[in-house]
């Protein structure tokens, strides 16, 4: 059942009935590589999904995190400035390969608390002269390539029947859950490393604020947050921190990159809306030029964020979600039985005339205060980050990560993309992507 209207979007998302995955009856087993009642997004156990989702919820909203990632982005962008300038102020980059790389060094920090040099790794494959030294680049390479697989092995695993993974594609099958394995046996040596750190560092001493960190001392004595909330009742088992590390890389690598390449695509196609951001920007630098951007004064960017809304709106990272219900249901006027497969449509919305005027128009300026001028319905017929109960749990880090990305590019750059006269061209896996963005910056 696809489902379009925001009335019955609204009942599906805000009804504890539905688990945010495929329905098993076609698709059973394809992830008991890591259990279906781990983890947040793939759960089935609607339980152990809020006990999930709380600390999750806890993990990426603490300040210690949102502001240090911040701070690190503009120390990573740097460090990206460096290869390009290595590279030849003549050539054509290919940015999304660029920020797929930069977001990843940002995410896989943020969520391990180690950097991986994924993007010095992808300067060493396209440098014919100069070459860096990374240290234990056979663990970068095995990270790099551990998600790769799991990511493929995922969407298999979801998009395949069961009838066909266990005849025609057998072999595929075999391939992709040993790539799964793979990864969760890397994630948990990273867990147990990290737990032993800890045990080694004097508890006067404070731990970084990562995701590892805030998950594995959650609800003991070395909790960073010294947290008070009673919810938080037990410390998180091993299984549980795998799937959770594994989740706020998958599910915020992508998002992000491509969230903020459509900006970039959209933003080339509009040399008046280009023109607005310089200003936003030449504005908050205008009394200091080496002002550091903070977390909390990314709000003053309020026409870059406005851009970003208007862009998601046309072009959705994540236009559609599945959804599952437990029990018997009523939507739309009709009843379902239970295990029945949603299809929740949120881009079907956005481009809908009843909700937002000349939807076709790329228009920025209706996302200004709130979107108030938008037919009111700003709030209701509109999904950036999914919704209900599963909405994304990570958009404050989410919109900071395209905002600050936004602010560093037009900030030191001139951007002109090599197919600014052709229509976007996109892809889709769970997410919609751009397929080309290659792009010649001239410094400003
Ligand atoms: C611009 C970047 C991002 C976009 C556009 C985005 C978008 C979304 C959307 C549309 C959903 C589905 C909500 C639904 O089912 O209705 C979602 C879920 C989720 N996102 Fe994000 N996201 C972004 C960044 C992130 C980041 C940075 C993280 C982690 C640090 C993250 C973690 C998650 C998780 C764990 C879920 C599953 C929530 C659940 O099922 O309860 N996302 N996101």
């Amino acid at each position: 059942m696809i489902v379009k209207s925001t009335a019955s979007i609204s009942d599906i998302d805000t009804r504890s009935v539905y688990v945010s995955s495929r329905s098993c009856d076609h698709y059973p087993g394809g992830l008991e590589a890591w259990g279906t009642d781990t983890g947040i997004t793939f759960n089935r156990n609607i339980e152990s999904w809020r006990f999930n989702r709380k600390y999750f919820d806890y993990a990426v909203t603490n300040p210690a995190y949102l502001y240090g990632t911040i701070e690190r982005m503009q120390e990573y962008f740097k460090e990206m400035q460096g290869y390009w300038k290595e590279l030849g102020s003549d050539c054509v980059l290919d940015l999304n390969a660029w920020i797929y790389h930069i977001a990843s060094d940002i995410i896989f920090f943020n969520t391990t608390g180690r950097k991986f040099h994924f993007m010095a790794k992808y300067f060493n494959v396209l440098s014919t002269g100069k070459k860096i030294d990374i240290e234990d680049s056979h663990i970068t390479e095995k990270i790099f390539k551990g998600f790769e697989n799991a990511f493929k092995a995922i969407f298999f695993l979801i998009t395949t029947h069961s009838l066909l993974r266990h005849t025609i594609y057998r072999k595929q099958n075999k391939e992709h859950l040993k790539a799964q394995d793979q990864l969760r046996r890397l994630l948990c040596e990273l867990i147990q490393e990290r737990r032993k750190e800890i045990e080694n560092t004097p508890v006067d001493e404070p731990l970084k604020p990562d995701i590892m960190n805030l998950l594995i001392t959650a609800n003991t004595e070395r909790d960073i947050s010294h947290n008070t909330n009673d919810y938080l009742n037990r410390p998180l088992t091993d299984d549980a921190i795998q799937m959770s590390l594994f989740e706020s890389i998958a599910a915020s690598t992508s998002t992000s990159v491509a969230a903020f390449i459509f900006v970039v695509e959209y933003v080339g196609r509009h040399p008046e809306v280009e023109a607005k951001i310089r200003t936003e920007i030449n504005s908050f630098f205008s009394d200091n030029p080496n002002r550091v951007v903070t977390y909390g004064n990314l709000n003053e960017f309020k026409y870059i964020e406005a851009v970003y809304y208007e862009t998601t709106r046309i072009n959705t990272a994540v236009p559609f979600m599945f959804r599952t219900n437990q029990r018997e249901d009523v939507i739309a006027g009709y009843r379902w039985k239970p295990d029945t497969q949603f299809v929740v449509n949120y881009q079907a919305p956005h481009r809908n005339e009843k909700h937002f005027t000349d939807p076709e128009k790329f228009i920025p300026e209706r996302f200004i205060n709130d979107g108030s001028d938008e037919k009111g319905t700003f709030k209701k017929a509109f999904y950036p980050w999914g919704g209900g109960l599963h909405i994304c749990p990570a958009r404050n880090i989410g919109l900071a990560y395209v905002k600050m990305l936004l602010v560093l590019l037009y900030r030191n750059y001139e951007v002109k993309l090599v197919n600014a006269d052709k229509p976007i061209q996109t892809y889709h896996d769970f997410i919609t992507q751009c397929a080309d963005t290659r792009a010649y910056l001239k410094p400003i």
